[in-house]
This record gives C-alpha cells, sequence and structure tokens, in this order.
C-alpha cells in the first residue's frame, strides 16, 4: 500500500509540468498475476522548459522492468525509482524523445480495486483519481492530454472481450490461446479516463442514431445470464443520449459507447471516455430484484456518467481542487434530467432531502470544506457530498441568478471556449459574467467558503402602511481553519400568500435588488419592503430551495399548516409540513429524555392525513407527505446533546398516532393503491402509487401493532418495491414475530444467489433499530452471502449499520463505536478509500450527548493510534477528531 507521506497538496503551488506527452501506446500482456505493461510516450519539452530539467513520472506499487530513452536501454544509474516516482534527472535530449518503459503487476493481488484490478476474474481499471500511476509510470494528473493506442494481448478463452476506450482498429490471434485487440481513442484525455476491460461476458448491444445522423454502436457488458436485467440501462442510456442534444445541444462523439458491469468497485460508476464502467448495482435491474428507488437510481447514474462526456472528458479539470467544476456541474445536469423524465417537484424535494441528510452534516461538523476546496493530503476523500450535492446547488443559483436564457449562453460560451481544454473554476465562471454582462465576483464565495449560510428572518406586517417588512439577516459560521466568513449573494424566492391561498402581488418591493421575483441577499442585513401588502400574508420563503441555506423565522403553526394545504410552489408546501412534523419530533423527544409523556397536536394528525388522501396530488408527492423527517434528520436539527433513543422513541409515536387518527382512511387508501396483479412497470407514475402504499403500511403498522398487513403484503408481493418494504416493517416494527423470522428466512432462500438482493436482506437487519444491532451485524459478517472484500456487501451491511442505525450504531455503552471502528481498521489493509469513506460516519459525534461524545472520542482515538493506516484513513480520522 502507498505510504503516509503526510504530504498536504495546495492550489497554489499549481504549475504545468515541463514536459507534455504528444501520444501514448500501451501495451497490455495480460496475465492474473504478472502483467506486463510497455507504455511508449512520444515527449515534448514545453516551451521555456531548461534543457536537462528533470522529468519526474507518477507510480504506485510497480515493479520496473526496464526504460528506454530514444530506443536505447538506460543504465539504472541515469534515472532513480522508488515505489512513488520514475525520475529522469539531466535530461539532454531534443525537444521532442521517446520514451519506452516496461513495468509489471499482479492484478490478482490488487485490492485497492485502484488501477488494474480483477473482479471475479474479469479485468478491468479503475484510474481516477490516481490509480493510473498504478499501471505504469506516468504524469498521472489531469492537465495532461494525450491520443491513447491501446493493445490488449489475453488468453482466447477467459477473456474472449477486449474493450478499451475509443474505436476498435484491429483484432488478432497470436498462437498458443492469445488473442489481441487494439483500441483508439482520437480525443486527447487525461490519464484518469483510461480504462480497460478483459474477460468472458455476456453483451446487450442497441444503437442510437445522433441529431446529426450518425449512428452509434452501444454495448453493456455483464455477467453472463444476466443480459434482459440491463434493458433498462440501456433504455436509460438512449434517452440520456437524445436529452442532452435537445436541452444542452451535445451530441456524443465516437462510434462506439460501451458500459460494463462489475461487482467489485469502489464507488457508483465511472465516466471513462467511451468506456464507462459501473458498479453492476447501478446496471442491473428487474420487477423480481430491484426496487422503484434501484430503477430510478440506475436512470440517474447511467445519465451522470453519459453526460461527463462533455463536462468532464471533452473539458476536464486542470487539477483536482477543481473536481466540481465537473462533478458538481454534472450532478445538475443529472438532476435536471431525472426532473425532465420524471416528477420535477418530487424529484426536487428529493433532492433538498439527500443535501441536508449528507451534506449539511458535513458543512457543519469537522471534515467542513469548500465547494472548491484549497488544500488536501488525500484527493480520494474529496469527493464529498459537498463537491458534487452543493456544487450542483450553486450551478442552480447561477442559473437562479442569471435567469434561463443567459445561463444557456454562458453554457454555450463555456463549452465553446474551453474545448479540449483542462479548465478552473474561474474559467467557469467568467463564460457566465461573458454571456450576461453581471459581476458574479461575490456570488463566487460559494466556490471558495465552507459553511452553510444562514438567515435570520423576521416578518412585520404594517397594515396601516400597507406594507410587508422582510427583516433577513445573513451569517455564515465559522468552520475548520476558517473563522471569518464574508458576505454571501443569496438568490432568495419568496412567495406572499394570501388568505385564498393565492399570492399577493406587490405593488413595489424595495430594499434589495428584485430581479423576476429573486429577491439578491447580498449585504448582512436587509430590511426588504413590499409595498401594496393589506392583509397580513403567508411567508413562503426560499420557494424552490432557490438557496442551499437553513433559515430561521418565527412561524406559527397556523401558517405552516396554511401553507402546507396551499402554497403552490410544491417544495414550499413539502417544507411546511416538514417543518411541522419535525418541531413535533423534536419536543416529544425532549419529553421523553425529561420522563414525561408526549403528545401530539390532533390538527397535524389530521393534516398528514388530509394530505395523504388528496386526490389533486400526484401519488409521489402524498407519500413525502406521509413520510416522516429520519431519526438522522432530527438528530441534526437538534443540533446538540443529541439522544438518539429519545429521538426514535418519539418518532415511533408520531408514526403510531397518524396511523390511529387516520386507520380507516388509510386502510382504504392502502387497498386501492393495489396493484390488482397488473403488470409492473418501472415508469415514476407506478413507482409514485407504491411509494404512497408503502408509506400507509408503515404508519398503519405502527398504528396497529399487528405484523399480519406487512406478512400479507410479503406474501402476495409481485416486484421487489412491495416485498422489501413489506420485509423493512416486518424486520424494523416486528422483532419478535414469527412472521418476522418467517419472511427473513423466505427471503435468503430465495435469493441466496443473488448477491445484489442479499445486499437489501443484509441493510435490513442492519437498519433493524434497538441495542442488538452490534450482535446482529457481527453474526452477518460470518453469512456465507457476506464478504468483507466486496465493497456492496461491507456498505450494505456495516455502513448502513453506522449511518441508518441511530440506536444501534449510537448505542449508549460504545459498542457500536467500537465494533465498526475495529471493522474500519480491518478493511484499510486492503481497501484504504472504502475504509476512509465508512469512517465518515463520525463526522458527527461532536453533536451527541456528552456519554456517547466520549466514547465516540474514544473509538475515533483507538483506529489514529493504528501504526499503518493509510493516508486516506488517517485524513479522515485525524480531521474528524481535530
Ligand atoms: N467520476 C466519478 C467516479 C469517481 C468517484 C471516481 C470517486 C473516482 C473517485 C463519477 O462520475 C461519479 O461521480 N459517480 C458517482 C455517481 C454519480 C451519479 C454522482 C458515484 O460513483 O457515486
Ligand atoms: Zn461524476
Amino acid at each position: 500500500m502507498r505510504k503516509d507521506t503526510g504530504q498536504i497538496f495546495r492550489i497554489e503551488d499549481y504549475r504545468p509540468t515541463p514536459y507534455a506527452i504528444e501520444k501514448v501506446d500501451l501495451v497490455f500482456q495480460l496475465d492474473p498475476q504478472a502483467t506486463m505493461v510497455t507504455a511508449r510516450l512520444a515527449m515534448r519539452a514545453r516551451a521555456g522548459t531548461n534543457p536537462g530539467t528533470a522529468l519526474v513520472l507518477d507510480g504506485d506499487e510497480l515493479t520496473l522492468i526496464s526504460v528506454k530513452l530514444d530506443g536505447a536501454e538506460l543504465e539504472p544509474s541515469r534515472y532513480q525509482v522508488n515505489s512513488q516516482r520514475l525520475e529522469l534527472s539531466n535530461l539532454l535530449t531534443g525537444e521532442r524523445f521517446d520514451l519506452e518503459i516496461v513495468t509489471r503487476i499482479d492484478p490478482s493481488a490488487n485490492s485497492t480495486l485502484m488501477g488494474l484490478y480483477r473482479s471475479r476474474d474479469v479485468y478491468c481499471t479503475q484510474c481516477e483519481a490516481e490509480g493510473f500511476r498504478r499501471i505504469t509510470y506516468f504524469l498521472d494528473r489531469p492537465d495532461v492530454l494525450t491520443v491513447y493506442t491501446v493493445r490488449i494481448e489475453a488468453d482466447q478463452t477467459s477473456a474472449p472481450v477486449l474493450l478499451s476506450n475509443g474505436n476498435l482498429v484491429e483484432t488478432g490471434e497470436l498462437g498458443s490461446g492469445r488473442h489481441f485487440a487494439v483500441w483508439h481513442d482520437p480525443h486527447p484525455k487525461p490519464s484518469y479516463l483510461f480504462a480497460l476491460v478483459a474477460g468472458s461476458l455476456g453483451l446487450l448491444r442497441d444503437s442510437f442514431v445522433t441529431v446529426s445522423g450518425r449512428s452509434v454502436d452501444l454495448g453493456i457488458y455483464v455477467e453472463h445470464g444476466k443480459e434482459a436485467r440491463a434493458a433498462y440501462a440501456m433504455d436509460a442510456l438512449k434517452r440520456s443520449m437524445r436529452w442532452d442534444e435537445e436541452v444542452f445541444g451535445l451530441e456524443y462523439d465516437l462510434d462506439i459507447f460501451n458500459i460494463v458491469a462489475v461487482s467489485d468497485f469502489n464507488m457508483g460508476a465511472m465516466e471513462n471516455k467511451g468506456l464507462n464502467i459501473f458498479n453492476d448495482k447501478y446496471i442491473l435491474a428487474d420487477p423480481d430484484t430491484a426496487t422503484d428507488a434501484d430503477y430510478a437510481n440506475i436512470e440517474a447514474i447511467v445519465a451522470h456518467e453519459y453526460f461527463h462526456n462533455w463536462t468532464g472528458n471533452r473539458i476536464t479539470c486542470r487539477d483536482w481542487f477543481q473536481l466540481c467544476l465537473k462533478e458538481g456541474l454534472t450532478v445538475f445536469r443529472d438532476h435536471e434530467f431525472s426532473a425532465d423524465e420524471r416528477s420535477r417537484a418530487v424529484k426536487r424535494i428529493a433532492e433538498v432531502r439527500a443535501l441536508r441528510a449528507h451534506q449539511f452534516p458535513e458543512d457543519q461538523g469537522p471534515l467542513a470544506h469548500p465547494v472548491r476546496p484549497r488544500r488536501y493530503r488525500e484527493i480520494n476523500n474529496f469527493y464529498t457530498a459537498t463537491v458534487y450535492e452543493k456544487g450542483s446547488e450553486v450551478v442552480r443559483m447561477i442559473r437562479t441568478v442569471l435567469g434561463q436564457d443567459d445561463f444557456d449562453k454562458g453554457m454555450r460560451l463555456y463549452l465553446d471556449r474551453h474545448d479540449g481544454d483542462a479548465a478552473t473554476i474561474e474559467d467557469f465562471i467568467k463564460a457566465f459574467e461573458d454571456a450576461s454582462g453581471k459581476d458574479l465576483g461575490q456570488f463566487a464565495l460559494w466556490y471558495h467558503q465552507a459553511g452553510t449560510p444562514h438567515l435570520t428572518v423576521n416578518a412585520v406586517h404594517d397594515a396601516a402602511a400597507r406594507e410587508l417588512r422582510l427583516e433577513i439577516e445573513q451569517s455564515v459560521p465559522p468552520t475548520p481553519s476558517e473563522a471569518r466568513k464574508r458576505l454571501m449573494h443569496i438568490p432568495l424566492i419568496v412567495g406572499l400568500v394570501g388568505a385564498q391561498g393565492t399570492d399577493m402581488e406587490a405593488s413595489a418591493i424595495e430594499g434589495a435588488e428584485v430581479v423576476d421575483g429573486v429577491i439578491h441577499i447580498k449585504k448582512r442585513k436587509h430590511v426588504v419592503r413590499f409595498k401594496g401588502i393589506s392583509e397580513r400574508p403567508r411567508i413562503s420563503l426560499n420557494r424552490g430551495f432557490s438557496a442551499p441555506v437553513t433559515i430561521s423565522m418565527e412561524r406559527d403553526d397556523d401558517d405552516l399548516t396554511f401553507l402546507a394545504r396551499h402554497d403552490r410552489d410544491p417544495f414550499a408546501r413539502w417544507e411546511a409540513l416538514n417543518a411541522l412534523l419535525t418541531d413535533a419530533v423534536k419536543d416529544a423527544a425532549r419529553q421523553i429524555r425529561a420522563q414525561r409523556q408526549p403528545a401530539f397536536e390532533a390538527d397535524l394528525l389530521s393534516l398528514v392525513g388530509e394530505l395523504a388522501m388528496r386526490e389533486d396530488l400526484e401519488p409521489a408527492f402524498r407519500a413525502l407527505a406521509l413520510t416522516l423527517p429520519s431519526e438522522a434528520d432530527i438528530a441534526r436539527e437538534m443540533g446538540s446533546n443529541i439522544d438518539p433513543d429519545a429521538i426514535h422513541a418519539a418518532r415511533d409515536m408520531l408514526s403510531c398516532q397518524i396511523g390511529l387518527a387516520n386507520l380507516e382512511a388509510f386502510t382504504g387508501l392502502y387497498e386501492a393503491h393495489s396493484d390488482g396483479g397488473a403488470p409492473f412497470s418501472p415508469d415514476a407514475a407506478s413507482a409514485g402509487r407504491r411509494a404512497l402504499r408503502n408509506a400507509l403500511l408503515e404508519h398503519l403498522s405502527a398504528a396497529t401493532g399487528d405484523p399480519s398487513l406487512a406478512a400479507r403484503q410479503f406474501a402476495a408481493a409481485t416486484n421487489m418495491t412491495d416485498l422489501a418494504a413489506a420485509l423493512m416493517q416486518l424486520a424494523h416494527r416486528f422483532p419478535q414475530a414469527v412472521e418476522k423470522l418467517e419472511a427473513l428466512g423466505t427471503f435468503e432462500a430465495r435469493f441466496a444467489g443473488d448477491p445484489l438482493v442479499m445486499d437489501k436482506w443484509f441493510a435490513i437487519q442492519a437498519s433493524t433499530p434497538g441495542a442488538g444491532g452490534v450482535e446482529r451485524v457481527r453474526d452477518l459478517m460470518r453469512h456465507p452471502g457476506f464478504a468483507l472484500t466486496n465493497p456492496n456487501r461491507v456498505r450494505s451491511l456495516v455502513g448502513t449499520f453506522a449511518t441508518a442505525n441511530q440506536t444501534g450504531f449510537h448505542r449508549a455503552d460504545g459498542a457500536g463505536y467500537d465494533f465498526f471502528a475495529a471493522t474500519v481498521v480491518e478493511i484499510d489493509a486492503r481497501n484504504p478509500q472504502l475504509a476512509a469513506r465508512l469512517a465518515t460516519a463520525f463526522r458527527s459525534w461532536k453533536a451527541l450527548e456528552p456519554d456517547r461524545q466520549k466514547a465516540a472520542r474514544a473509538a475515533l482515538s483507538g483506529i489514529a493510534r493504528n501504526a499503518n493506516l493509510s493516508t486516506d484513513l488517517r485524513d479522515i480520522v485525524e480531521r474528524t477528531l481535530a
């Protein structure tokens, strides 16, 4: 493993390389334990490089066999090599020279899943961010773009399929059971976009005719026998290609587009040019094995990786500090795609819930960092919710600030100006400034300043003056290494809702710049005056979640109830209800902690019922209205001194009360939404009906305390969504019931041969509330279907335990933390990236009540005391403790 040098990388140290690589020829002689890689690099000194300047190539765990300079083998005295680099000093060559480097690597021993490794006997690669250096010595950084020609030689029987980026130019036999293929990618690219796959795989083929009439061969490679399960991903790919042409005017640029699904993958998927590699979890789907959430994820991730072809590949990043340039923008694009393909309102609410669940805690804890960070120790640890989700929100705000037309012009300018470049966030912002003529100087702080901005809003209605005054004050809380913050430019969309439930129009708005209904908050304090407002309005704040901020404003329950019923903005309507539910659970949790019996307002219980029944709202929205804030949501909103047991009990009581107050109506609605044996369709409307029914199942089960409804659903289910939802209710709510044991057994027997489905079985048990979680998860780690070497298994069992089991992980005696810490250290020895990601589950430890805080700190310190931690894990643990 790479050893931790403690080195910190800083954005201000960026320098272009003294040498460029004009083209590269790679030859892979594949062998499970001893793959030989020959790299021929056509090098050129950049203008201004002094003769003799050293060439320093990156490497990692490589065995160097030979180095040739302009055809002549170099004596070892002419270069210096260690595990991290190959340095050629005194390079007295012409401006151009050729290097040939031969290395040997062992794919079978590569458990990091970075570089070239094997997943179920398939050779595959993962090079982002710094994995290419595990294949050959190279300038392994995103600003070194070059043209690749790749020759793959392998055993014909075990590896009939040989794939790399670009177009296939030659294939042939080599004798003694071996064959080869040559691929050429005409588009210059950085090394992180290189990919190679070789193995025995099934293929689903299709084709796509681009807007200009070019036909593209599409292929999705999967495990033999699973070809049919790739059909939905193929459909999503074709829809993505069409959407990018229609919405962004972007056409695909090669004759082939391939996707390969592999079982061992650290992330979700990777956008390698013309050869995307996916975690098979995000490709394979059919009604019997995939939930509606799986289908939605597949659609979103297929789109995301495809969209990178322009935002990431054609225009890449100058350095890894610019990661949000490709990731934030591409997440924004995949969000828009899903919004267009499904329900925009429901998608937006889901985005905000995810942002608050993942990015807010990051921004509000020890791991906080700007969307465009300025320093890092391990880049793998910066593929974060902040870079991705907040990065996407920032792009969305650019659109809000400029309006759709100028946003489109800015995107066009960015794409035209930087096609083929390795660009920066400054380049990106400049394109929007130039296209719109607007100054985005203050706005750019969204990229540079960490922390979630906070708005304090106070509303005063002056009936005599027919005026509503909104006093809006902004502040940005301090974050690690940034104590003082500058004032931000916050685009805020506000609605004033009148007694009829419709929006009131102000005759004038003063006190802040207002453009097309967007209030531009730029100073510390604004007093915004809405003129011509005769009656007291209800204030609908941050409509559509126009800015990723937190807000405090005194609003009484009647106003929130009114907005939940009437606001024309669906996000704000959901938000009003969510605020009421969150407050109710928070209050109840405090009562429970003080040994008092909590009570819930009857009005709230009936409001939830009313929204659930409203036929004018789409079922998916009604399902969201029925979904209580999660235990983690409540904990985050409480902020400090968190007691997960009290939160769990309070939330459960509310669910029970909602069910009891609406028992008849919910029972009727549940029955009315049975699929009645109709064939399964994964479309959004059908998924919405299932979501509504499964949300009802939860409250009905809580209310009756009777497992029979869930048991009946489990027995009758004709798709995985309904089956898994029923199993979850049984497992989480009825730990002692025979129905639960039977269902878990039935599920296990039925799906034992399907690891992706078994992941659901593991996850449901890992998230089962209560103190027994630690022991249960420890036992399940010995289940024959579990493997500590497979990231999907680890995430579904160990990861789910730490992130979705508040009462188990945060068990008062600290046993959850100790078990988890020990497991993370064990994983780290094999797969540092996976271990480091898991360890972020500790990021909110400082918000816990004092005893749990102490236990969490002890577990974290215990990890840190290990001498042999990877850079990845040490970086996370040390920053979390600091
Ligand atoms: N480029 C990333 C994959 C990646 C992440 C490579 C981290 C190396 C390190 C890819 O485009 C990506 O963002 N994938 C996401 C899914 C996406 C829909 C947000 C992932 O893998 O989680
Ligand atoms: Zn991405």
